[in-house]
């Protein structure tokens, strides 16, 4: 882009108070059971030359399993496993980052992520990072990146996270837990074959799930709720009704929870989470929690909040089998506990979205420390 066009466009950014959100979505998606077959086709048009390589960051997991032989590799592509075992850490995208622009002389052609949410937003942040200079720390907020990412592919392999359709990728930093949230993040292309998740241990299947149930709830429930956000809420609801509360084989649940998990992803693009995620984010930073079990081990103690949501949740903890841990909080020190209720509070648009503008007369350090304690 030439410098005036930077400029012009910059003052127009500057001066412009939007009131209504243009929103970015991603431009291209397969679906169907099987269609991983056809990811050679699709990143074929998309590679620049045989210098410049796909890189594939794929759940550990995966290693050594059928999966990684279909991973349709040309030149010199790399593929990079990565353990889903700790949530996604800013250190770890810079580190990534470095190895890719040490190992090839040529910038890659794309990032490709096979995984569950930590693959994707690590894929997402990569991406990112590989064509905006300094450390990922320094995005982690709204709209700091300034330029577009490197093509880049979401390829989810369990459902409910929505980090597929999102515009963030939350990252664990020095100093926060807090997503790069940009209009450059969205995947290019997101590929959705249900057969990916085929395998998924049980409560990790529903604990992922129900990060899009509690989505749903958090959306339909919220304050910033609009007709974009509650046609998806709504769709994806019915939908994890179905497959939690259901009688569907295992393929229909398989294809649904991953349409579930879009269509929350959607729901929330619009709107916001609320209770159980600023809490959660508070669990997780100070104790490493992941994302879909530290959503259940708050979701569960807020009947005052979303009275229905937490019976149906309850109800799908029976239908399927589940029981949670406790005594996760048993332990803490002071300072652990004071840690997580400033993470917490610090959700500023989650808890105006739950509860409205004075959301701090009901949510007070003493109030988050009644629920921690119960978990
Ligand atoms: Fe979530």
């Amino acid at each position: 882009m030439d410098l005036n066009k930077e400029v012009i466009i910059k003052t127009v950014k500057n001066k412009s108070n939007s009131k209504f959100r243009n929103f970015p979505m991603v431009p291209r998606v397969v679906f169907g059971s099987g269609s991983f077959s056809q990811l050679g086709d699709i990143l074929l048009p998309m590679r620049k030359s045989s210098d410049a390589p796909m890189i594939f960051l794929i759940d550990d997991v995966f290693e050594n399993s059928p999966l990684v032989n279909r991973v349709p590799l040309l030149f010199n592509d790399q593929i990079i496993f990565i353990s889903a075992d700790e949530e996604p850490k800013t250190a770890q995208v810079d580190i990534l980052v470095t190895k890719i622009k040490t190992d090839f002389q040529e910038a890659p052609s794309g990032i490709i992520g096979i995984g569950g949410g930590t693959l994707l937003d690590l894929s997402k942040a990569v991406a990112i990072l590989l064509n905006n200079n300094g450390l990922a720390s320094e995005y982690q907020g709204y709209d700091l990146v300034s330029k577009p990412a490197i093509y880049h592919v979401g390829i989810p392999t369990i459902s409910g996270t929505g980090a597929e359709v999102s515009r963030t990728t939350v990252l664990l930093g020095p100093e926060k837990k807090l997503g790069i949230n940009s209009d450059f993040t969205t995947f290019d292309q997101v590929l959705l074959d249900p057969d990916l998740t085929v395998g998924v241990a049980s409560e990790q299947w529903f604990y992922t799930g129900m990060d899009c149930f509690i989505h749903c709830i958090e959306s339909l429930n919220g304050t910033y709720l609009n007709a974009f956000s509650q046609s998806y809420g709504e769709k994806s609801l019915e939908l994890c009704k179905e497959v939690f509360l259901g009688v569907l084989s295992p393929a229909e649940s398989r294809d649904k929870l991953m349409m579930a998990s879009w269509h929350g992803g959607m729901s929330i693009a619009y709107s916001q989470v609320g209770v159980a995620h600023a809490m959660s984010y508070g669990l997780s930073y100070v104790l490493g929690t992941k994302h879909g079990i530290g959503n259940c081990l708050v979701f569960q103690h807020l009947h005052e909040f979303y009275p229905e949501g937490v019976e149906l949740f309850h109800k799908m903890m029976q239908h399927n089998n589940i029981s949670l841990p406790v005594g996760i909080c048993k332990d803490i020190t002071e300072d652990q506990m004071n840690k997580m209720i400033k993470v917490s509070m610090h959700m500023v648009p989650l808890w105006e979205n739950a509860l409205g503008n004075n959301w701090r007369n009901t949510i007070t350090p003493s109030k988050l420390r009644s629920i921690y304690n119960k978990i």
